[in-house]
């Protein structure tokens, strides 16, 4: 099995408990009966949950599980939007403020709940001008600013579902996602700011719809004010269209099934996965998991998600969730260093946010940026830590407790992943006593267990694979246009029992917790992104001095794993001497050309051959020991032992 390296040997020592004090859990949104409550009668608790949300006529059945097609508030019919943003201003909440946003460079807006309906009204009344219909998709790759919440919501209020490409996106890699969703439009941005600097986003956005045929237009957000090449006919200005639109829409209710987005993942081959997600669900999930897990009290609590939208946890905790529950939120467009290594704190400082959820590589860079960094700054308003997107080594929970947290605020880490849609592991911040580096139990209505390779729970002190074993309301329902790979990647493994397999590893300890130990398959998680090993190899064989490719996620202290990759050059490109640091430079800026640069290799190692067992299969175990400085394991199983000595001394040996 996979192990993430330093964290499970961490991890085994760990027994540290810190219960939540009496004055949290007196207030707190839920209570410790909540389990045995859901236990009991699990469709009653979350047609309880789905109460939560506006619904334009009320559901026949809390669930239809025809394995493994779920249908969750069968007959319930809702509209997205409407519970997002209108409800509220409908309650007399539109003056509260739904978003504080921070641009990099230093510009702000607030936006109320009030001037959140126009502006999604409006934009719902452009798209319709632009031809998108109920079901038709809709490609959206922008920064971190308001527009992309909005255009996701105009999206939603149409019931035509959006997919929301990460703007680190390369091209080739956005063209590849509106080609398999065969979207119609594409919203973007004339550029982007990174690091105090604007940067591009059209040039990019236009080669990757130079040749998609579904795109009828691309309409473009006027961000860095760059100047941009302009198709006429295809292209539209934001400001252009959506400005001159009225304020108002009258939205229609979808079906609980409606799709409501595809957001594309890493699998373990190189095609990326569209997974699928609907409406009433979804939505309920999404809002009940941002109420408990963040004990977040609405017009009280300033939250704040530091995801990108292009990632499920910005899709569900920085728009559905959130807004769903009318919560304020602060959003920031910029990365955690510029213009300065405070400027997280300063930003939780400046709106007193309550409650902060992040990733665990950002907390391990915060570390080794120092304590005394966070120490200048006020951080009291802060009530609740969460955590996400892969394991968090003790350390570095301990650190976020005691230097952004101050002792004082429960830290929650949160397992779920883009496949189910909303958090399914994680205390309760009122009630679980928190261990750092578990996610300790499945929330009230999710059942998870641990298994053996036959299927079986492996009992307290064990590990084993991590499964779901009762369908749950924001489960994918499917991989957009491929129900055979949907059954193969999640419901084969564990066929008999019928369980979901997570593709993670975890171990149960004495008292029941869970502690996720990180990917068994070939997914690699950089910085909290998913990347497969596979699309890496592909990209580097794409190149035309590679002649093979082997690619392995070795542990790494701030990005929890970094990409090493080895790879057999060509003959005549090995003549022209290109082994070297200019070619490896060349293949670095390759991979980030064809997939983004969150996928350039950390290290890229030429050999000239690779341990591979007799069928062919490659040994990444052996790799990865080679990538780790590890005594290299057992060779039995090569068709040629001696492969790994003549890597190992060729690497030496600098050739
Ligand atoms: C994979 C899912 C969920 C949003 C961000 C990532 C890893 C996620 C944790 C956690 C240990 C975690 C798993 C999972 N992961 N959260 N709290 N502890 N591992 O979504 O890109 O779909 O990745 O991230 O390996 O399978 P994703």
């Amino acid at each position: 099995m996979a192990e993430s390296g330093a964290t499970l040997s961490n991890l085994s020592t760990e027994s540290r408990t810190f219960p939540p004090s009496e004055e949290f859990a007196a207030q707190a949104n839920a209570t410790a009966d909540w389990y045995a409550r859901a236990d009991r009668d699990r469709a009653a608790f979350w047609a309880e949950q789905a109460e939560r949300l506006s619904w334009a006529q009320r559901w026949d059945e809390v669930l239809e599980w025809n394995a493994p097609f779920a249908k969750w508030f069968v007959g319930g019919r809702l509209n997205v939007a409407y519970n997002c943003v209108d409800r509220h201003v409908e309650s007399g909440h539109g003056e509260q403020v739904a978003f504080y946003w921070e641009g990099e460079p230093g510009d702000t807006r607030v936006i109320t709940y009030a001037q959140l309906q126009r502006e999604v009204c409006k934009t719902a009344n452009a798209l319709v001008e632009l031809g998108v219909k109920t079901g038709d998709r809709v490609a959206i790759q922008l920064p971190m600013i308001p527009e992309a919440v909005v255009a996701m919501l105009a999206c939603a209020r149409l019931g035509a579902p959006h997919s929301v490409v990460f703007g680190g996106f390369s091209p080739s890699a956005l063209r590849s996602r509106i080609e398999d969703a065969q979207a119609k439009l594409l919203i973007t941005s004339d550029g982007q700011f990174r690091r105090g600097k604007p940067g591009p986003m059209k040039e990019n956005t236009d080669q990757a719809v130079a040749d998609t045929p579904t795109i009828e237009h691309v309409l473009v957000v006027k961000r860095t004010e760059a100047e941009v090449p302009w198709t006429e006919g295809r292209d539209i200005w934001w400001h252009d269209v959506v400005d001159r639109q009225p304020d108002t829409h009258q939205f229609e209710a979808f079906d609980s099934e409606h799709p409501l987005y595809v957001l594309y993942t890493s699998g373990t081959t190189g095609k990326p996965k569209g997974i699928l997600h609907t409406t009433g669900g979804y939505l309920t999930q999404c809002a009940y998991t941002h109420h408990v897990v963040f004990d977040h009290k609405p017009g009280q609590s300033v939250y704040w998600c530091t995801a990108d939208i292009g990632w499920v946890t910005g899709h569900s905790y920085i728009v559905y969730g959130p807004l769903a529950n009318r919560a304020t939120s602060l959003m920031y467009e910029g990365t955690p260093n510029t213009p300065h290594e405070g400027r997280h704190w300063e930003l939780i400082q400046k709106y007193g946010v309550t409650i902060y959820y992040t990733a665990p590589t950002l907390i391990r860079t915060f570390m080794k940026w120092g304590a005394e960094i966070p120490a200048k700054y006020d951080l009291s308003s802060l009530k609740v830590l969460g955590s996400v997107g892969e394991p968090i080594n003790p350390e570095a929970w301990m650190w976020y407790r005691e230097h952004v947290g101050h002792n004082n605020c429960p830290v929650v880490d949160t397992w779920w992943q883009t496949e189910t849609g909303a958090i399914m592991i994680s205390p309760l911040p009122g009630v679980t006593a928190a261990k750092p580096g578990s996610a300790t139990r499945p929330l009230p209505g999710i059942s998870a267990e641990v298994v053996n390779d036959s299927g079986e729970p492996v009992g307290r002190g064990h590990g084993g694979y991590l499964v779901l074993n009762e369908p749950w309301p924001a489960m994918l329902r499917g991989i957009w246009g491929d129900e055979e790979r949907y059954r193969e990647t999640y419901w084969a493994r564990f066929a008999e029992q019928g369980d979901y397999f997570a593709g993670d590893g975890a171990k149960i300890d004495e008292d029941g917790a869970i502690w996720v130990l990180g990917r068994v398959d070939d997914v690699m998680n950089v910085s909290g992104h998913r990347i497969s090993t596979t699309e890496v190899e592909s990209a580097l064989v794409s190149h035309p001095t590679v002649a093979e490719a082997a690619v392995v996620g070795a542990s790494d202290v701030t990005t929890g794993q970094g990409i090493v990759a080895f790879v057999i050059m060509r003959g005549d490109a090995i003549a022209d001497e290109a082994t070297g640091a200019e070619s490896i430079k060349m293949l670095r800026d390759h991979v980030a050309a064809e997939i983004g640069p969150i996928a350039k290799p950390r290290q890229i190692m030429v050999v000239e051959e690779l341990p591979k067992t007799r069928s062919g299969k490659i040994m990444r175990r052996l790799l990865r020991d080679i990538a780790e400085n590890r005594e290299i394991g057992d060779v039995t199983t090569l068709a040629d032992s001696s492969v790994m000595d003549q890597i190992a001394t060729g690497l030496r040996e600098g050739k």
